[in-house]
């Protein structure tokens, strides 16, 4: 068992990364909360029929009293309404706060789970589970949950860090290509800020593959390095920008596309490439760097380049969270896998792209 302690002060918690360690998740969850009564265990709709009857049975035999929520998968239910839902099952099943709340999916069911756990009754305990590539290196740990609203992604959260995260890389067997590809843009991205070395052993594995022969350093690397910078700023104020290389012109190729077009992982590697070529014409990224990226991104069925008009960037930028006043932060490479916030003036970001 791979184990990663993020050490956050009074809301530390453990990663565990294990092939089957679904069906440890009543005995796990039982040694860390001993008094838990009641689970509301939150999946969807596709990660139900494979995943959750064997979440549900080991919760059982472990005597929780496990009532099972499946919300249509897809980010279309990371909404008011199915957040309104959750609630309002919580309250029926009678929960109160040393009851628990479980995320069994993908980001999507990560994050409104984690929401709904992080409000009723004004904050109760979650377990990420998660079953996509992307959840299991990104958005299980960290405590990041939100809902989305019309005006854009990710708008209604709070930062609520889970007491357990337990991941199962047996899990990702079952995801399609295209799923798969879009957490790899998130693999690709711990390399490129954090470890020159995890990038070329991505370039050396070169296919899922290959990735899934060493599924366990693969998920163990990603989850230390955001382990490791969640831990030096949990509230996001600092270096956990790093995070969101590729992020903001990744943003502007989903929203100009509708969220339909492109998913996420190929805007976001489309968004990497991007910073890449801005910072090496700002001389602050090492020659070369932007083909490097390209290259891995392209082995991994990614998208090196997305077309968006200007109108599209400028709103895009003009709505991006990181933005401050009329400059953003643009997190570039200064070479692979060392990387570093640069502030400019989004009229100049909008003449480089
Ligand atoms: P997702 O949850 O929609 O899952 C993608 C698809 O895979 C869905 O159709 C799902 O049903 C299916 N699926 C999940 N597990 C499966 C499995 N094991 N086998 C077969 N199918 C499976 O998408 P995602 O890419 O996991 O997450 C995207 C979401 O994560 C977005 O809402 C994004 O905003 C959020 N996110 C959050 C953070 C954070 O820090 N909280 C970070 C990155 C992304
Ligand atoms: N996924 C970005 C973050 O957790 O900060």
């Amino acid at each position: 068992m791979r184990q990663i302690n993020v050490s956050i002060p009074g809301r530390a918690y453990d990663i565990f990364i294990q092939p089957g360690l679904l069906n440890d998740t009543g005995a796990q969850m039982r040694a860390l909360l001993p008094h838990i009564a009641k689970v509301l265990l939150v999946t969807d709709s596709n990660v139900a029929p494979l995943y959750a009857q064997r979440v549900e049975k080991s919760l059982t035999d472990q005597c929780f009293a496990v009532k099972t929520a499946v919300i249509a998968a897809g980010e279309r239910s990371k909404n008011a309404g199915e957040l309104l839902r959750l609630w309002n099952e919580a309250a029926a099943f009678g929960m109160n706060r040393t009851d628990a709340v479980v995320a069994l999916g993908g980001g999507v069911v990560g994050d409104l789970a984690g929401f709904a756990a992080a409000t009723f009754l004004r904050g109760v305990p979650y377990i990420q589970i998660p079953t996509t590539l992307l959840a299991q290196v990104d958005s299980s740990v960290g405590g990041k949950v939100a809902i989305d609203l019309p005006a854009g992604k990710n708008l209604a959260g709070a930062f609520w860090q889970p007491k357990l995260v337990l991941i199962d890389p047996d899990t990702l067997k079952t995801l399609p290509d295209d799923v798969f590809s879009d957490g790899m843009a998130e693999v690709i991205k711990y390399g490129c800020i954090r470890s020159e070395g995890f990038f070329r052993f991505l370039e050396a594995c070169g296919d899922r593959k290959s990735i899934m022969e060493h599924i366990g350093h693969v998920l163990h690397t990603c989850c230390a390095i955001k382990a490791e910078i969640v831990e030096e700023d949990e509230w996001d104020t600092g270096m956990r920008m790093l995070l969101n290389f590729g992020h903001t012109l990744g943003h502007a190729y989903e929203a100009a596309y509708h969220y339909t077009t492109y998913t996420h992982g190929q805007a976001v590697a489309a968004g990497m490439v991007d910073a890449c070529r801005i910072g090496e014409r700002l001389g602050k990224t090492a020659e070369g760097t932007t083909e490097q990226v390209s290259q891995l991104c392209a082995a991994f069925g990614l998208p090196t380049h997305i077309d968006c008009s200007k109108e599209d960037y400028a709103s895009a930028i003009g709505v991006d969270k990181k933005g401050t006043g009329d400059s953003i932060r643009l997190i570039v490479l200064s070479e692979i896998g060392a990387s570093q916030a640069v502030q400019m003036e989004k009229s100049a970001l909008l003449e480089l792209v």
